[in-house]
């Protein structure tokens, strides 16, 4: 079984990446054949200073790897270090259609249906299909924000399929069960988000242990004095207790009932989130420390990455009816 995930370089990571995605990825590199991607090329969707970019790809890069991806184990590359995306996701557009790419919710949300919105951000989920198919992955396991995205590259898979022979794996989403949609902070009803960044609201990979008890501590609850797990009707509370289960393995209800004052709650939450945040902050740091021994190990898994991406776009490519070789 093959997996494969990818996050964009954008902004710092956050608790929402760290625990909708990047949590299960450490644990599924020691199960399946895995491979993890920067996806920096859908990063430039939206402006981005070119210095910036560079600097946000070493340190998501180092983050990973400081959450505990290990490239002995897994396959962790930027994309644009392979030509074999947008390459792919070429003909993959060829075949999408204008309505289906329309009904994407996160277009009609970044795009908010203004004229100077750029074409590549329209065809965004044709590159994240590329992606998941040039490496035949089984299994990619997401947040629950990128079903839909999940679904059209399902879509394309099976019409490209029927269309021209057998060629792509159908790919299966896995969303966790817990914390597949960590909340802002301050505005509970919105996930946390890079792009909607409240400086309270969001809750990075990388802060340090006093900044983590500010803003757990300043976190939106409500009214009640006991906590109870009912994410429609007390958002807040709820989604720390979320946050609290998916740190410590358990459920959110079972939480709610060993805490009836916010403070011992947010206090115990701290305290969690510090011991599981701190190693990773502290290893990311040294990653980062070694900017030529971290592109060593990127180039490495860029060519174990176009092992195996090359030979399914030469696949394809054929089936098509182009001339390979
Ligand atoms: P991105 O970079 O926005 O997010 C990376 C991962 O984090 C998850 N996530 C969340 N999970 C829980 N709660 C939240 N508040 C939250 N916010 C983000 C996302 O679901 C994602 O799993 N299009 C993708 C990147 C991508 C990709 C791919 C993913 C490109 N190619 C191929 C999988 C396979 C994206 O923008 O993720």
């Amino acid at each position: 079984m093959r997996v494969l995930s990818g996050i964009q370089p954008t902004g710092h990571v956050h608790l929402g990446n760290y625990l909708g995605a990047i949590r299960g990825w450490v644990e599924d590199q020691h199960h399946y054949d895995s491979f993890f991607t920067v996806v920096d090329l859908h990063a430039i969707t939206q402006d981005q200073d070119p210095a910036e970019l560079s600097a946000a790809v070493l340190e998501l890069y180092a983050t990973l790897l400081g959450s505990g991806l290990d490239p002995e184990l897994s396959t962790i590359f930027a994309q644009s270090q392979l030509n074999e995306h947008p390459a792919l996701a070429w003909l993959l557009e060829c075949t999408a259609t204008y309505g289906e790419l329309h009904r994407m919710t996160q277009f009609k949300d970044k795009g908010k249906g203004s004229e100077s919105v750029r074409a590549g951000l329209f065809t965004y989920p044709v590159l994240m299909a590329a992606d998941i198919l040039l490496y035949q992955a089984d299994r990619v396991p997401v947040g629950e924000d990128q079903k839909q995205h999940l679904e059209l590259t399902r879509d394309l898979a099976i019409r490209f399929n029927h269309r021209f022979g057998e060629t792509f794996v159908i790919p299966e989403p896995a969303i966790p069960k817990v914390a597949a949609r960590v909340m802002d902070l301050q505005s509970p009803e919105r996930k946390m988000s890079k792009s909607q960044a409240t400086p309270l609201g969001i809750l990075y990979v990388l802060d340090r242990p006093e900044e983590i008890k500010k803003k757990i501590s300043r976190a939106v609850t409500d009214a009640e004095s006991q906590a109870a797990y009912d994410p429609s009707k007390r958002p807040g509370v709820s989604n720390l207790l979320e946050i609290f289960a998916a740190v410590s393995g358990t459920h959110p209800a079972q939480i709610a009932e060993r805490y009836s004052s916010y403070g011992t709650l947010k206090a115990d939450l701290t305290a969690a989130l510090v011991a599981e945040l701190e190693p990773v902050r502290l290893r990311t740091e040294e990653y980062l420390a070694d900017r030529a021994e971290l592109v060593r190990i990127m180039n490495h898994g860029a060519e174990k990455a176009r092992a195996v991406a090359a030979p399914t776009l030469a696949r394809a490519k054929e089936a098509m009816g182009f001339i390979v070789g």
